[in-house]
């Protein structure tokens, strides 16, 4: 009798012991909520950019943070700034390098202040493709680039897409680029920009893109350039009478880190901000695409400003009017970015 009651005390005992030891492996296995963590006990990145949520950057941003949180149980917390809402486009630099935000992405053509040779993407008529740009910022001559950013304290992680920019103006229809002759039009900081403008006699203004819109409607400018996601998402064509389809340039975007921040997070928490960025990348490249095709279709359906379109034999001919830009860049940079495109190297 003793002895039965022994053994049914291990048994009980050893029941407890299973179950205790069941419910352990269960909590180790559960991920941990680090949204009950306090920001200090979590990794917070700020992200600060211009353009609206409705844009391929805005809406990479956003997609961005959310696989950023997913994929690390909330460790990571992206905090997105659209619009200029925490620093404006020509403050947005210096906060990064000073560390108040560490994350931004800002167009190639505002980096080149600080590697003038960046602006190699604002030549008109450089690419001819996605593919081609995309290919470009992955070879030697677009690592090169991006690697001088690091004497900055900043690293270039990804490329994301704005899209092929578009000319609008209020002055008369655009389709040779002798049109051009004699308008005032917005440029970003890029002395690129400004010969594109000027070797085909129009002036420019440096604007900040989110006064452009108060400047079309003051008329201190004439017209501008911009993607079509940039276009219709701050309505610039309400402001707008000519709108020309020329695909004559590239804005994209270089997603800069902080570099002293980058440096200081550990291996695994780096690996999967890359694993992420590359996805968001390709996702990001698709949506740009997309998104400006889309708004083409709701413009076109508007009607409410002229469009026209370059053929191929106008293009042929605005890319040799423009060629005095390139001798501008060979002049005072280097031929290797330039004989590294791919229209020189084909
Ligand atoms: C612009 O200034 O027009 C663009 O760089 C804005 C942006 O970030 O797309």
């Amino acid at each position: 009798m003793k002895k039965l009651q022994i053994i049914a005390r291990l048994s009980i005992l050893l029941v407890i012991f299973l179950v205790l030891n069941a419910c352990q492996t269960a909590s180790e296995n559960y991920p941990i909520d680090y949204e009950q963590l306090s920001e200090d006990e979590r990794i917070v990145i700020r992200f600060s950019h211009v353009v609206g949520e409705d844009t391929p950057k805005g809406m990479a941003a956003r997609k961005f943070a959310e696989l950023l949180k997913e994929r690390s149980n909330g460790f990571i917390e992206v905090q997105v700034f659209s619009n200029g809402k925490l620093y404006k486009d020509g403050e947005e630099m210096e906060a990064l390098q000073r560390g108040d935000v560490q994350m931004i992405a800002p167009a190639t053509s505002k980096l080149t202040k600080l590697i003038p040779e960046i602006a190699i993407y604002d030549l008109p008529f450089a690419f001819r493709s996605y593919d081609e740009i995309h290919e470009y910022s992955k070879s030697s001559a677009g690592r090169h680039l991006v690697d001088k950013l690091e004497a900055h304290n900043l690293i270039a992680l990804s490329i994301w897409d704005s899209g092929f920019k578009q000319l609008s103006n209020n002055v008369r229809p655009i389709t040779h680029y002798s049109d051009l002759k004699g308008l005032q039009m917005r440029i970003m900081p890029s002395d690129i920009l400004h010969k594109q403008f000027t070797t085909v006699g129009s002036s420019t203004k440096l604007i900040d893109f989110n006064n452009v819109f108060n400047e079309l409607q003051k008329s201190t400018i004439d017209g501008q350039e911009n993607t079509l996601s940039n276009f219709t998402s701050k309505s610039m064509y309400t402001l707008q009478n000519y709108l020309t389809i020329s695909n004559h340039g590239y804005l994209g975007y270089f997603v800069l880190f902080n570099l002293e921040f980058w440096n200081s997070l550990s291996p695994d928490v780096k690996l999967l901000i890359h694993e992420v960025l590359v996805e968001v990348e390709q996702w990001e490249w698709a949506a740009a695409e997309k998104l400006n095709k889309e708004k083409l279709n709701e413009i076109e359906e508007c009607q409410c400003i002229d469009i026209e379109y370059l053929d191929e034999g106008s293009m042929e001919e605005w890319e040799q009017a423009m060629l005095p830009v390139y001798d501008y860049y060979r002049a005072k940079y280097s031929n290797y970015y330039l004989n590294s495109l791919p229209k020189f190297e084909n």
